[in-house]
């Protein structure tokens, strides 16, 4: 049993089943290199203003450095009867360098040394998670530009809306994934505060330099009150949240695509290498991947929620419930690391179904809009013009007829304004070219939106 921090005070040794029932070791290893470097900074600031040995801070730095080789080579052997990740390095260090390291743990506490650790960790995962988000943009903007003249009817409600530039529904995709982007890396920003030197939650009596530390790690702000230091968990529940927010987009994107590669919409095909069969059913072809991706927004919702709940009742400051926020905070950046390598690649490959998608794009009722502002710009108000367009729709319907067949006296009884020039736009093209309002689904601004984000996602 390794020896534990606070060993001396106990009169009895803990029992077995409490070491294996608080131990945090099997899930927080990965905070070993924040951990380690974390007290990097702090041996050299101890060293620095004399509150330890220089030459027993260099001992120690010296000592920390090997262990991180042996970390980042994946040599490092983790003690699965340690307490936790900071424990275990302290025990290790002490074993490479000896009476020295009994110091680093000189005005620190694991408190403070945790909350620098998931600090540490969450910033380079959110480096990593929007360098992810910028490569699926790019790759859903790849898909869009080689598809760029294909038309789909849009739908709302689930029921067959209005013509849009598939490349355009692509788009509203990559807006979304760069509002989580941003989002991401607001939550980076507000976390961007140093908590070492709150120490257990009331600071040091010890002339601690906290500038220092942070200016080696980086850190662009200090924290201001030590309690609320060791107490604050925000920017964990801040990244859930934003990951679950995140989540639901991909989840979205995968129901669009699973719809589309039905044979009832057959808008797509996904390649065989992203789907899956059935055990019994030889004919299956199963959008397996996106239905995990679908499935995998209850985990994460999950995750958010059991921090939240976890954090609710405690009292400030430190507690060691908060111990239990590790494991749902790397599933949920492990999930969504996950889902966003495997979306990125499933991207190229998808082909669309053209002839297919054409083939639906005979359904008038997706030009019923275009009739009513056609009767609006003629001068009708808003309500004449979608009675008539509502009664040519319905009788149409009813007697199996289309209205671009319609003859020019058949339309003139429906309404003086109608001409035979109406049919020249019941067609697909003619619809989306005439959505020119900003941000609408018209190709000539579609095209322009294409250039913006191949700029912004620095694309050629
Ligand atoms: N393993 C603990 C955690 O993850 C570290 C802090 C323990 N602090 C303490 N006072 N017991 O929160």
């Amino acid at each position: 049993m390794p020896k534990k921090l606070w060993g001396t005070r106990f009169a009895r040794q803990t029992s077995a089943l409490t070491d294996k029932f608080t131990s945090s070791i099997a899930y927080d290893q990965r905070l070993a290199k924040y951990d380690i470097l974390g007290s990097i900074a702090h041996a050299r600031m101890l060293g620095r203003k004399k509150i330890i040995a220089p030459k027993d801070a260099a001992s120690i730095i010296r000592g920390l450095k090997s262990i991180l080789q042996d970390v980042l080579k994946g040599a490092f052997k983790y003690d699965p009867k340690a307490e936790d990740i900071h424990s275990n390095i302290q025990e290790v260090l002490a074993k490479k360098i000896g009476k020295a390291a009994d110091k680093l743990h000189t005005a620190r506490s694991r408190n403070d040394q945790v909350a620098l650790d998931v600090k540490m960790y969450i910033r380079e995962e959110i480096g990593d998670l929007a360098e992810l988000l910028t490569l699926l943009q790019r790759a859903v903007l790849k898909f869009a530009k080689s598809n760029s003249k294909v038309i789909i009817p849009g739908y709302t409600h689930l029921q067959v809306a209005q013509c849009v530039v598939l490349t355009h529904h692509l788009l509203a995709y990559v807006e979304s994934l760069e509002r989580d982007k941003s989002r991401l890396l607001s939550a980076k920003e507000r976390s961007d505060e140093m908590p070492l030197g709150a120490c257990a939650l009331s600071g040091t009596s010890l002339p601690v330099d906290r500038e220092m530390v942070r200016k080696e790690l980086g850190f662009k702000r200090l924290t201001q009150n030590s309690i609320d230091s060791v107490s604050d968990r925000d920017y964990i529940v801040e990244l859930l949240a934003d990951l679950s927010i995140l989540s639901v987009h991909l989840s979205r994107i995968a129901e669009d695509l699973i719809l589309w590669s039905t044979r009832e919409f057959n808008f797509i095909d996904i390649d065989f290498s992203f789907c899956t069969g059935s055990s019994i059913m030889p004919h299956k072809k199963n959008p397996d991947v996106l239905e995990l991706i679908r499935g995998s927004v209850g985990k994460i919702h999950g995750d958010l929620s059991s921090v939240l709940i976890l954090l609710k009742g405690l009292p400030l400051s430190y507690n060691r419930d908060m111990q239990l926020d590790k494991p749902p905070l790397f599933n949920a950046i492990d999930t969504i690391k996950s889902i966003l390598e495997i979306f990125i690649a499933l991207f190229g490959n998808i082909v669309i179904e053209k002839e297919a998608v054409l083939s639906r794009l005979h359904d008038e009722s997706l030009f019923s809009v275009d009739l009513v502002e056609y009767l609006i710009r003629k001068g009708l108000s808003y309500r004449q013009a979608h009675d008539i367009v509502g009664r040519m729709v319905r009788v149409c319907l009813d007697k199996g007829r289309k209205i671009s067949e319609l003859s020019e006296a058949e339309l003139k009884k429906y309404s003086p304004k109608f001409d035979a020039g109406i049919k020249g736009f019941l067609n697909a093209e003619a619809s989306v070219n005439l959505k020119s309002s900003p941000g609408g689904t018209s190709p000539k601004l579609v095209k322009k939106q294409i250039l913006r984000w191949q700029k912004k996602l620095k694309v050629s």
